[in-house]
């Protein structure tokens, strides 16, 4: 397998070998939550641990991190790519250098999300982490399937990653709101999120099977630019590869 191949596959492995088990364990964790805090409301004694929210809350971070990580390095795979087969760097290197320090921005405003404490900055860097992602995402070479956005890797995978950075963000106010309106608001965006995530794993495996491999990508372009699939075609051989001198 070529080195371009492997690092396609870096995305789907992050998100099948750490995304999801930890999705598993925080999914779990906060039905724990829930159900502990309706046996004490009815004034019933829990066997549910009182350390399940500190765990809900704990692998919760680590999974904002994993989210907007996996998004991150697929995001940078498809521009780079893109860069690299349209030489984007010899015509206008000013932009490669301005994406480059827009993936290095949006990690940062993400670790100083981690550690923000006032409302204020962690509202600055959540939008700086949400603006980096979305301005990424606009760029060339993304597979954003528009035209089928409901079916679309990309728009679900985005908004998955904004509501876990959301997530993060108001962390602090569900445990200051005695009404319970900022836990009731996250339990409804996470559960979106939680159908999101779902969504992500049927369109990414999708994904996986119709992207080819590095030395078939001549051929398979064919394919779609003669419309294989509904009239016959012929594809040719693809260009030798240059001898070395
Ligand atoms: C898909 C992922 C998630 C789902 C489905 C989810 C769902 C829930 C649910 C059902 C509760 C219990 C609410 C109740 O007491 O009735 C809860 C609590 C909470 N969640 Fe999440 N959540 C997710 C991810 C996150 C993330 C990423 C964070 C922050 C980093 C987070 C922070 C919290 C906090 C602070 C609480 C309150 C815990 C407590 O009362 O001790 N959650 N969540
Ligand atoms: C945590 C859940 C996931 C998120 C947030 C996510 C997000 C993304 C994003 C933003 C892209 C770039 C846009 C695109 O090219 O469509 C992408 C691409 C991709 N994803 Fe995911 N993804 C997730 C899970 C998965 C899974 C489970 C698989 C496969 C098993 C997968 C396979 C792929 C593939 C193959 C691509 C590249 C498509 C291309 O370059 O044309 N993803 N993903």
């Amino acid at each position: 397998m070529e080195l371009r191949d492997t690092l396609l596959l870096l995305h789907p492995v992050l998100a099948v070998a750490i995304v999801f088990p930890l999705l598993g364990i925080v999914v779990n964790r906060a039905l724990q939550v829930r159900q502990r805090r309706q046996q004490a409301a009815k004034g019933e004694k829990s066997k549910i641990p009182p350390t399940v929210g500190q765990e809900h809350v704990q692998l919760g971070r680590w999974l904002t991190g994993a989210v907007v990580g996996v998004a991150l390095t697929a995001l940078a795979y498809d521009v780079f790519d893109n860069i690299v087969d349209n030489r984007v760097f010899a015509q206008s290197p000013f932009k490669v250098i301005l994406i480059g320090f827009l993936f290095v921005a949006t990690i940062a405003s993400l670790s100083a999300l981690f550690i923000a404490q006032q409302k204020l900055w962690r509202g600055v860097f959540a939008t700086l982490t949400g603006m980096g992602l979305v301005i990424l995402g606009c760029q060339d070479g993304i597979y954003r399937k528009t035209d089928q956005w409901y079916f679309s890797h990309f728009y679900s995978g985005i908004t998955a990653a904004l509501l876990m950075i959301f997530a993060l963000s108001i962390l602090p106010n569900i445990y200051r709101d005695k009404t319970n309106r900022w836990r009731n608001i996250h339990i409804v965006l996470n559960s979106i999120a939680l159908l999101l995530f779902l969504g992500q794993g049927i369109t990414g495996t999708q994904s996986l099977l119709e992207v080819p491999l590095a030395w078939q990508e001549s051929y398979i372009q064919q394919l779609y630019e003669q419309q294989c699939n509904t009239q016959p075609c012929t594809v040719q051989a693809a260009p030798a590869a240059p001898k070395p001198q």
